[in-house]
Formats: C-alpha cells, sequence, structure tokens
C-alpha cells in the first residue's frame, strides 16, 4: 500500500508582480482559474480530504472556487511568506504522518505526472523536483552539497553574482517525511531583509539536522513553471490551450489552425467535428459528433448535438442545439435558446430564452424571445416577438406548421395556432385560431395617375 499523502497547496497571496486587484490564484488560464487546476490535479493522486487549500487574501472568493472538491482549508490571516503560510497546516488531522506534498497555487500547468515523478522519487527526509532554465530569473536557485542533495535554496533577492548564474532552480514541488517537516519548519525564523519566512528555508535546516533533499531534475520544465507576472500568465494559458487542442485531436476532432481557438479546459468535441479557426469553445460547452463549428464563432456553456452546423460568427451562451439544426452566420444565442432537430437560424437573428421546433426556420434578421415556435413553422425576415411591455416579459406561443410573413409585429401574450399564417407587415397583437390568416395592417389603396401628376406639376414648376 502506498504511504498516506496530504497535499498542501499555498493560495493565500496576493501576488504583487500581478499589479491587480484580485489574487493571484483567481486569474484565469486554460479556462479556469490557476488555483482550480492545481487542486484538479491534487485529487489524482490523493483524497479530496487529504488536500489543505491555505487562503489568506480574498480566501472567501478562492475557497468558493474550489469549496465543491471538498478539500479542507486552513486561513493564513497574514502573509508572512510561504514558510509561515505552510506552517497554518500544522496539527491539521491527518497531516501528521505520511508524506507531506507541499505545491504552490500559482502553478497551474501541474499535472498527474509530475506529481507522479515527485513521489516515485521520495524515499525519506524530503524530495524536491528541481528545473533547469536558460534564463532562472525570479526563480530560487538551487545550491548543492558535495554528495549532490540540496544545501540551500536562494531567492532572487538575496543571490550572490555567481548564485545568480545557477541555471538549476526550485519550482516549487516539494515532498516531505511528515514528522521531520514539522518541527523543522516551526523553528525557523524569518529573513531577516524581509521579514517573511521562507518555506524554501527548510532545506537548509533540514540539512543542518542531518537530513539533506533529494533532488529530482525534470526534463521539461513546461509543467513546472509558476506564475507572477501578466506575460507568464498567458504563456501558460498557451500552454493549456495547447494541450487542450492534442486532447481533442486524439480524440478525432479537426481543428483548424489549432492555435487560434480558445477552447475550455472543460469544454468537450466529438469525433469528426470539424473546429474553424478563433473558434472558441468556453466553459462547459459540449459539441457532439460530426459538426461543425464556424470561424470565430463563440459558444459558452452550451449543449450542441450530432451533426450541427454553426456557421462562422456567431455568439452562444447558454444554449441548446439539438441534432442536424443549422446555425449562422452571425446569429446570437442568449440563454435559454433552444433549437430542437433541424431547426434553422440565420444571420442576424437573436434567440432569447426561445425554443424553436422541430424543423421549424428563422433564417433572416428577427428577434424571437420568450417565445416557443412548433415544428416545421416559418418565421418571416424581420420578424419580432415584442415581449416586452415596459414592465413585464410575455410570452409568445405558435403552433406547428405556422407561417409568419416578413417583418411581422407579434405583440405578446400571443398565442398562434397550429398552420395559422400571418400576413407580412402585420402587427398582431390578438390571438391568431390555428388554420387563419392574421391580418393586421392597414387595407393598400391605389390612386390611379398620383404619380404622373406629381411629376408633371414638378416639371412645370421648376421651369417657371
Ligand atoms: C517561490 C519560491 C521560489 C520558487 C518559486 C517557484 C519561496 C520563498 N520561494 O517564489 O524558491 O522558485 O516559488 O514558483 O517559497 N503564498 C501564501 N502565503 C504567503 C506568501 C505566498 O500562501 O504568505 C502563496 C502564494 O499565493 C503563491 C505561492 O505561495 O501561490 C508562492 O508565492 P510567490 O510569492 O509566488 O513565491 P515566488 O516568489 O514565486
Ligand atoms: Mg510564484
Amino acid at each position: 500500500m502506498s504511504p498516506h499523502t496530504s497535499i498542501v497547496i499555498l493560495a493565500a497571496g496576493l501576488g504583487t508582480r500581478m499589479k491587480s486587484k484580485r489574487a493571484k490564484v483567481l486569474h484565469r488560464a486554460g479556462g479556469l482559474c490557476l488555483l482550480e487546476h492545481v487542486v484538479r490535479t491534487a485529487l489524482t493522486v490523493t483524497a479530496a480530504e487529504n488536500i489543505v487549500a491555505i487562503v489568506g487574501h480574498q480566501a472567501a472568493e478562492v475557497r468558493a472556487q474550489v469549496e465543491r472538491h471538498g478539500i479542507r482549508f486552513q486561513l493564513q490571516t497574514e502573509q508572512k511568506g510561504t514558510g509561515h503560510a505552510v506552517l497554518q497546516a500544522m496539527g491539521m488531522p491527518g497531516l501528521d504522518h505520511g508524506r507531506i506534498v507541499v505545491l504552490y497555487g500559482d502553478c497551474p500547468l501541474v499535472s498527474t505526472r509530475t506529481l507522479e515523478r515527485l513521489l516515485a522519487a521520495h524515499q525519506s527526509g524530503a524530495t524536491l523536483l528541481t528545473m533547469y532554465l536558460e534564463n532562472p530569473t525570479g526563480y530560487g536557485r538551487i545550491i548543492q552539497d558535495a554528495g549532490g542533495h540540496v544545501a540551500a535554496i536562494v531567492e532572487e533577492k538575496a543571490v550572490t553574482p555567481e548564485q545568480r548564474a545557477i541555471k538549476e532552480v526550485n519550482p516549487g514541488f516539494y515532498c516531505f517525511d511528515a514528522p521531520l517537516l514539522w518541527p523543522c519548519l516551526a523553528a525557523l525564523r524569518p529573513n531577516p531583509a524581509s521579514g517573511e519566512i521562507y518555506f524554501t528555508d527548510v532545506l537548509e535546516a533540514l540539512r543542518r539536522d542531518g537530513h539533506p533533499a533529494a533532488r529530482c531534475p525534470v526534463d521539461d520544465p513546461t509543467e513546472l513553471l509558476g506564475i507572477n507576472t501578466r506575460a507568464e500568465l498567458a504563456a501558460a494559458d498557451q500552454v493549456l490551450r495547447e494541450r487542450k487542442v492534442r486532447e481533442l485531436q486524439a480524440a478525432g476532432v479537426t481543428i483548424e489552425k489549432p492555435e487560434t481557438v480558445t477552447i475550455d479546459a472543460d469544454a468537450t468535441a466529438g469525433p469528426d467535428t470539424i473546429i474553424e479557426s478563433f473558434a472558441q469553445l468556453l466553459g462547459r460547452t459540449t459539441v457532439g459528433e460530426d459538426c461543425h463549428i464556424g470561424a470565430c464563432s463563440i459558444l459558452r456553456d452550451t449543449r450542441v448535438a450530432d451533426g450541427v452546423t454553426v456557421h462562422a460568427f456567431c455568439h452562444i451562451d447558454r444554449a441548446e442545439i439539438a441534432a442536424k439544426a443549422i446555425v449562422g452566420p452571425y446569429a446570437r444565442f442568449r440563454p435559454g435558446a433552444r433549437l430542437l432537430e433541424e431547426a434553422h437560424v440565420g444571420n442576424f437573428v437573436e434567440v432569447k430564452n426561445a425554443t424553436l421546433g422541430a424543423r421549424a426556420k428563422a433564417n433572416h434578421l428577427a428577434y424571437i424571445g420568450d417565445t416557443e415556435v412548433g415544428p416545421a413553422s416559418n418565421i418571416g425576415a424581420g420578424t419580432i416577438t415584442c415581449n416586452y411591455d415596459g414592465w413585464k416579459k410575455h410570452r409568445t406561443v405558435i403552433g406547428a406548421r405556422a407561417f409568419v410573413g416578413s417583418n411581422a409585429t407579434l405583440v405578446a401574450p400571443l398565442e398562434i395556432g397550429d398552420g395559422a399564417y400571418i400576413a407580412a407587415g402585420s402587427v398582431i397583437t390578438e390571438n391568431v385560431p390555428a388554420d387563419a390568416l392574421g391580418l393586421g395592417r392597414s387595407r393598400q389603396t391605389n390612386k390611379p395617375e398620383w404619380a404622373r401628376k406629381l411629376r408633371e406639376h414638378r416639371q412645370k414648376t421648376s421651369k417657371g
């Protein structure tokens, strides 16, 4: 049986170098906040009750982001350094035995593989992943002792000119035997220059006690990078997006110009779906098999069934699109828009809190809000459902196989029966029975010769 593993994740700092009002771990990369990535990976190697997040800055918001996983939290009321942060977990039930892994909440690229490597490398005492960077600026430098163990970690602010050139750095992934860690950590003193307790100092202290930490160098630093600045945030986002693209490609999705698409961590797409350049699948969007998602279309928290075509430049938010429906180009779906099988919604049509039945069509320039459209009905160009009277929203219900002519104004609340016909240009304020014609516009009058007489009059007056 593998030894009991607890994981302490530090997430209490503000992240001064981000120059932000928001706590650093709340910033997002790959569609999730930074801490969410770390917690999800931690959950792949130990159970939720063995994971403790140390929170401080905007503790309530940070907690709310990851609480549903069932992990534990500990408050660091004042941010007195990474060592002080880890100390907040001392004495918590379960953390007095087995192994303690310490992770930083600002390292969202961490993968299960990374943690498995750390746990596999850990024999006894302390183990630390290390990486080599061409530009080690910002990271703690690893000082080796004669035996190749960690003698100390020197922070950027304190390095001597020779130490500055050291390319082996501390990515911040540690594993300890719990009984060794806590007494050593509790005895640490604040750094005289900054007044903070540096967690990294625990390694020097352990060595003094005869337990120097083992180094475990990792070849690919990509999964270990920390985020301290907006530029590093963008770089991490790019890595996460690339990972997501590769995951979907491996599952049989074609992605055109993959470097341009934005696919959030929780979005999915089925095999033989084609995603064109600059498309975005955000939040919990799920796209089925054999779909086509056009260039620059943005789908957020939307469910798309199989065989759906979304043409270019659509904006779709919290909608549901059933099999073989066709959308766009330039369609806008707001929350609660539902399109049933083989329905079509075309360019410049806005749909909000409305259902279009199977094979129903609204192909051009319409607003369909708080509406039910029955199967196989046709909504003409320019149709507007007037759902709002200035105080309240009202519903429009249109039956099956109805035909709404172009430029109809449908004033809700309103019911239009099955098979009814609405004359183009009508303002419809009363219910229309099934199979009836609703005609709500003034009768046309033609005045014979009127235009010719006007022309002649103009010619005469302009000559004179
Ligand atoms: C830290 C390491 C450095 C390492 C780098 C890797 C220390 C002293 N330095 O530096 O050796 O190379 O990470 O990315 O540990 N935090 C708290 N409470 C605090 C201070 C920080 O919870 O009082 C949290 C932050 O929210 C953050 C994490 O600890 O998630 C790391 O803090 P940060 O200030 O980013 O440390 P680095 O300067 O990056
Ligand atoms: Mg950092």
